[in-house]
């Protein structure tokens, strides 16, 4: 029974270039490891807190001082002594500690970082790899499931709070048939990518990257983006609706307010009824496989509506509306607002709290997304947490940029393991 000696923690920079926390976690055995934790941009209001310095002086007010001296000073010593086979009790230590609902007092970016650290130097003391090690904790979690290595969802453009170019929608995915391989999609994901990008210089478009990857481009309309994915999908190998499907995080909070949403698809601001029709008419023409925020974290009839329209038919995706949240969830399932959750362990602030959450949601048979955030760190926790838990999809960006590569590269890596065996 290795028992954890030390925790220890730094400010480092995540892919934005903003401060994030990197941590260390050694035990009494020897094993030492160490993990860092993403950012999000499009932050859901119903997330656990993000706690920053606020010092206009330092690092314009981003820096994460106070949280890594939270762990260095608090928690971290919370922890000492405790069996890191016990992730359960680690994580009760730490929520009791902060005692708040949203871990606003030590902050959840410096709670997840030692909730992370812990699992991933456990796996080290047991001599598993993470992804095993986070399926024994999902089982003990009562998550009845496989190790899987998920399908990726691609970021293929990227709008809204990612983009540097003009669209309303945040993401716009290609998604490989689930029935390939992890290689295969992963190359057929590179493949389209590649062809978009040619395509876009070729209309005169901005074909630079935005935060996760995908091109920023300045096009007229949200559906005029989907349109230029499309026919750069038809001039692939790849045929949409066999090989590869579309879909949207439109993250729509961004640009609701007061009852309306604002897109440059329409001269008029549209309720939601008149969004719902819009989003009917999208996916008579582009067939979409998935839909995430459709409408604003708070719209819960809108969204029902949407499921009404669209159940059986498309995965209807809930993420700033649910929040990995576990009570936000058993409210979605009872209320049938969706029928898919994105994943975020930050959201919710430790690894024991976000494996309730995907009980929760698979029990109620929706579907699994284990997602990244936008601002990352190359640390590829995430691509293993998705394997252990059995997600059916992971969302870590386009297959560009070293912080999303880092976790398409480490699926890679586990898929070879699994057929070795
Ligand atoms: P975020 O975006 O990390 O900026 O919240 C990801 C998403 O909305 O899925
Ligand atoms: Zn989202």
């Amino acid at each position: 029974m290795a028992k954890i000696s030390k925790v220890w923690a730094r400010q480092i920079l995540d892919s934005r270039g903003i401060p994030t926390i990197e941590v260390s976690c050694r035990l009494d055995s020897g094993e030492i490891a160490t993990s860092s934790v993403p950012s999000g941009a499009s932050t859901g209001k119903h997330e656990a807190i993000e706690l920053r310095d606020d010092n206009k002086d330092l690092y314009c007010g981003k820096s994460v001082f106070k949280a890594v001296q939270n762990i260095n000073d608090v928690l971290g010593p919370s922890v000492w002594g405790l069996d890191v086979n016990d992730q359960e009790k680690i994580d009760s230590r730490l929520i009791e500690l902060d005692g708040t609902e949203n871990k606003s007092k030590y902050g959840a970016n410096a709670i997840l970082a030692i909730s992370e650290v812990a699992t991933k130097v456990c796996s080290y003391a047991n001599k598993k790899p993470l992804y095993l090690w986070i399926n024994d904790l999902a089982k003990r979690a009562g998550i009845n499931s496989q190790t899987h290595v998920s399908t990726p969802i691609f970021n293929m453009i990227n709008g809204g709070l990612h983009g540097a170019g003009n669209l309303d929608f945040q993401e716009f995915h290609v998604i490989p048939a689930t029935s390939k391989k992890f290689d295969e999609a992963l190359r057929c994901g590179v493949e389209i990518y590649m062809t978009l990008g040619k395509d876009l210089e070729r209309r005169g478009a901005i074909h630079s990257v935005g935060d996760e990857g995908g091109y920023a481009p300045n096009l007229f309309t949200n559906a005029d983006a989907l349109q230029v994915l499309y026919e750069s999908i038809k001039q692939s190998n790849y045929q949409i609706g066999r090989d590869v499907f579309l879909g949207l995080d439109v993250a729509a909070t961004v640009f609701y307010s007061n009852g309306e949403y604002k897109i440059r698809d329409k001269s008029t601001p549209l309720n939601d009824e008149a969004l719902l029709e819009y989003y009917k008419q999208i996916n008579s023409q582009y067939h979409l496989a998935l839909i995430e925020d459709a409408f604003y974290e708070d719209g819960w009839d809108s969204w029902k509506k949407l499921y009404q329209a669209f159940q059986g038919q498309l995965t209807i995706v809930g993420d700033d509306l649910l929040a990995t949240n576990p009570e936000r969830v058993v409210r979605a399932i009872q209320e049938k607002a969706c029928n898919g959750i994105l994943v975020k362990p930050n959201q919710v602030g430790t690894v024991t709290e976000t494996l309730k959450v995907i009980k929760i949601a698979r029990d109620a048979e929706w579907k699994i997304i284990s997602s990244h955030r936008s601002g990352e760190t190359n640390d590829s926790f995430i691509a293993d947490f998705a394997v252990g838990v059995g997600s059916d999809f992971v969302k870590f960006g386009a297959p560009a940029r070293g912080e999303r590569v880092s976790k398409y590269n480490r699926l890679l890596a586990i898929e070879q393991e699994l057929l070795r065996k």
